[in-house]
């Protein structure tokens, strides 16, 4: 690259001076042929004076022209290094980074291109480390999670095969209970991978707000009978937006099943929608334990239980409201958790009410990412 870009400065800068130096002979030798022509009576003194004028300014140009050529060829070379050794380095840089090292970043200078190029570089390199980072922290929560379950089975197991335990029915519910752990974990972790794929689609269409509820809370009602909880709806009026049916669905169905999980029996859990502006407003609400305010901001990440022992029993992995999130956000929504130890939690999700652009009648895929 440097001696490609230093020969084309030479070609180029000695091309100029040969030229320019073959123009400057032959117009000078015209108009010297031209003025002895022109003498009425050849002198010899002045046709030998013109002949030594001729080869003086000749090799005065040659030499000159030989001269710049040389300077040429030095500053071209000067140039050129100056110009490739930033792309010399970035090359390296990204050599090293091909190999794993991502402490590697380019050295900045100036404000040009080149510079603007290197910063790109090092900014992806330090995405690159981002990512990296979470991939490795992912990898060990769920290499934690699953080392409960799959212990508590093993143990169950080898003492079924030695004879220290009989394999009663409540044993044998209690591996079912640690494979469905187990199940509801990889589940979880499917759909938290398919909504952050960069791949994840909506299908977004123009939906009333209060059937998807009614949808929801149907899908529901037998669970919440079981437990003996009263599950209240409460949907004022129709409320247009514009949003995938499933997915909407899918978060109310995490929301309920949380209020469910973490309500007693007796309890009230009640599902509201409501306008608020130009924003539509869901607000999940129950009467259960809650979890100490403190709490609410860290519920959102991946794998977060407020109390692990307890919502292990239930069969949480801490993952519900990672998804809640994503899929709210995917939305362009926001959402709020409140909540007060032993008095309840809320839920307060807010969609946009408009038409947001690209959402039809027929229904659009709408990428998030
Ligand atoms: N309605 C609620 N009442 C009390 N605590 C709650 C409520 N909703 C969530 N939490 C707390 O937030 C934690 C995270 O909730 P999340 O839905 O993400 O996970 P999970 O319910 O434990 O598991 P999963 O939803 O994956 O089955 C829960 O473990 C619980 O401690
Ligand atoms: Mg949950």
């Amino acid at each position: 690259m440097k001696k490609r870009l230093a020969w084309a400065f030479v070609w180029v800068a000695s091309g100029m001076i040969c030229l320019s130096a073959a123009i400057f002979i032959m117009g000078m030798h015209y108009h010297l042929s031209m003025f002895l022509k022109e003498i009425p009576l050849p002198n010899p003194q002045v046709i030998n004076l013109s002949h030594h004028f001729e080869q003086a300014l000749i090799q005065s140009i040659v030499w000159t022209s030989v001269g710049t050529i040389i300077l040429a060829v030095v500053i071209s070379f000067y140039v050129a290094q100056k110009i490739a050794s930033p792309l010399i380095e970035m090359r390296k840089v990204a050599e090293k980074i091909t190999q794993g090292n991502l402490e590697m970043r380019v050295h900045l200078e100036g404000k040009d291109e080149l510079s603007e190029l290197g910063q790109a570089l090092n900014h992806l390199t330090a995405e690159l480390k981002k990512q990296e980072a979470l991939r490795r922290m992912l990898t060990s929560d769920i290499a934690h999670e699953l080392r409960t379950p799959l212990a508590t089975l093993k143990s169950h197991m080898e003492a079924f095969e030695d004879g220290i335990w009989e394999p009663t029915p409540e044993r044998i519910r209690s591996c079912h209970e640690e494979l469905e752990r187990l199940i509801h974990l990889v589940g979880d972790l499917e759909q938290l991978t398919n909504v952050e794929s960069p791949g994840f689609t909506l299908r977004k269409k123009r939906e009333c707000l209060g059937e998807i509820v009614e949808q929801s809370v149907k899908a529901m009602e037998t669970a919440f009978r079981t437990k003996n909880i009263q599950l209240k709806k409460l949907v004022s009026t129709k409320i247009p937006v514009c949003v995938d049916r499933n997915r909407i669905m899918q978060i109310l169905i995490n929301l309920l099943s949380n209020a469910l999980k973490f309500t007693p029996p007796g309890g009230t859990v009640s599902i509201e929608v409501k306008e608020e502006d130009d924003k539509a407003c869901i607000i999940v609400k129950d009467t259960g334990v809650g979890m100490p305010s403190s709490e609410t901001a860290k519920v959102f990440e991946r794998f977060y239980r407020v109390d692990k022992s307890r919502s292990r029993k239930s069969g949480g992995s801490g993952l519900g409201l990672t998804i809640v999130k994503k899929l709210v956000e995917a939305h362009e929504g926001t959402v709020e958790i409140q909540s007060n130890l032993n008095e309840g939690t809320r839920v307060v999700i807010m969609l946009s009410k408009e038409k947001p652009a690209g959402c039809n009648q027929e229904g659009n895929g709408q990428n998030t990412n």
